[in-house]
């Protein structure tokens, strides 16, 4: 009796595991989607400004909307900063395009992040200056920052290669030196 006691306190137990395992590998799935959204929503921002940055006129596009963009590209930074915890490391399974890479040298992954950071200030600050060099050479660093750190920590499909391209590559407006 006591041995089947013991037997069935042991299966409660594991399934208990088996249960907080599956919850938590939910949130880091969570985390990942968050992540790349997150990315995804930087890149919107900087399209939507590269015309501007450049001078291209847009008629539906202003200054208060340039401003507007370069702070979310500050507060998206800042938000997607601390998006990478250990257990999202499952490249391998194709979870996530992240490398494993991060988690070896994370203080240059952090580097990066705070040079695009350093760079999103000075950018919103030139545009509120109406700096037209600061403004350039800002966005510049900035696709620098970006396209060094995906250069380096994130894995390049094939299939996406014609994106890369023209998007997470860095370079974002014409003129950089
Ligand atoms: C310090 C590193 C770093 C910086 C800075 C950075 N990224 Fe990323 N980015 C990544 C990594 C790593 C991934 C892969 C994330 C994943 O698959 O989980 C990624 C993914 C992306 C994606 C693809 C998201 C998807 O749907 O899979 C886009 C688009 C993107 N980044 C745009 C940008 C833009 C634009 C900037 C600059 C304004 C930027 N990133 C700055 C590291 C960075």
């Amino acid at each position: 009796m006591k041995f089947l006691t013991k037997i069935l306190a042991l299966l409660l137990l594991l399934g208990s595991l088996r249960i907080s395992y599956a919850v938590e590998f939910e949130e880091t799935i969570d985390t990942i989607e968050i992540r790349k959204a997150a990315m995804q929503n930087l890149w919107q921002r900087i399209k939507r400004l590269s015309p501007y940055v450049e001078l291209k006129e847009k008629v539906e596009y202003n200054k208060d909307l340039a401003v507007t963009d370069a702070q979310e590209v500050i507060n998206l930074l800042e938000q997607t900063k601390n998006l990478w915890p250990l257990n999202s490391n499952i490249s391998g399974k194709g979870f996530t395009n992240a490398t494993p890479a991060i988690w070896v040298l994370p203080d240059y992954f952090e580097k990066l992040y705070s040079s695009a950071e350093k760079s999103a200030y000075i950018l919103k600050q030139s545009i509120l200056d109406d700096d037209i060099d600061s403004t350039i050479s800002a966005m510049c660093n900035l696709g620098t920052s970006c396209g060094t750190c995906h250069a380096n920590f994130r894995r390049l499909l094939t299939s996406q290669l014609a994106n890369e391209v023209s998007g997470w590559s860095g370079q974002y407006v014409n003129g950089c030196k």
